[in-house]
């Protein structure tokens, strides 16, 4: 799968791309391609965005600005999903994730400041997406969020069997995971629950499993 990435700060994905599971699959699964609005904006000194029109704070990154990456991108073959994050876009879920992490590429826009010329979500992307209801300076972290998220369901970015029963997952109804626990057995009066410790795994499963119903309101 391939993503590329529309951005105004391309080193702020450095850190990203040295982390686990985006890492592993990096080169291999998982092509990302970032771009600066700036190195194909027609406007001079690098201008990428402007004041708005009927007034009121805040730079609104230019329609004209963004075709022009998109055009010297892709020329005339965009991909099928090209994706804005805004706070105003559907709310970001696993089963979006799934579903563009089915795509062979997708294009991803941020913006900054006051966000988005309204023409750049309605006549250049297909999709809207938001990070949750709350709102970010930049796209960069949602566009980190999202792709994290989409590397983890990429073949072969996770150890065997740990992206299976996961919270979200079909293999849990689409519900939220059990508890975990790990050594020590007891600390400060706190116990692991004996069925974990008793090393009957069918019975380790029901409890999984009853837990996992009871925290998902099930
Ligand atoms: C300060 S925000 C703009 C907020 C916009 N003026 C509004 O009130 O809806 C700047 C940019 O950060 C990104 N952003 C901020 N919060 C986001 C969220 N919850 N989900 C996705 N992107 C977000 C978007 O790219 C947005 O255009």
């Amino acid at each position: 799968m391939r993503v590329d990435v529309f951005t105004q700060v391309p080193h702020a994905f450095g850190w990203l791309t040295e982390q686990k599971p985006l890492a592993t699959v990096l080169g291999t699964e998982l092509e990302l391609r970032l771009f600066n609005y700036r190195d194909t904006t027609p406007l001079r000194a690098g201008q990428v965005d402007d004041d708005p029109y009927g007034g009121g704070a805040g730079m609104v990154l230019r329609v004209d600005v963004v075709d022009a990456a998109l055009d010297a991108v892709y020329g005339a073959e965009r991909p099928a999903r090209v994706v804005a994050l805004t706070p105003q876009g559907r709310q970001l879920d696993q089963s979006l994730v799934e579903e563009l992490a089915t795509e062979p590429a997708i294009a991803v826009l941020s913006s900054r400041f006051e966000g988005f010329d309204e023409r750049i979500v309605s006549h250049l992307c297909t999709d809207s997406v938001s990070i949750g209801p709350y709102v970010l300076s930049g796209g960069e972290l949602p566009a980190m969020v999202l792709l994290d998220a989409i590397a983890r369901r990429l073949p072969g970015a996770l150890a065997d069997g740990s992206g299976e029963l996961e919270s979200f997952s079909s293999a849990l109804d689409g519900g939220l995971e059990y508890p975990h626990y790990t050594r020590p057995a007891e600390y400060r009066g706190w116990d692991v629950p004996d069925v974990l410790l008793s090393g009957d795994h069918g019975r380790i499963d029901a409890w999984r499993r009853e837990q996992s119903r009871v925290r998902s309101g099930a």
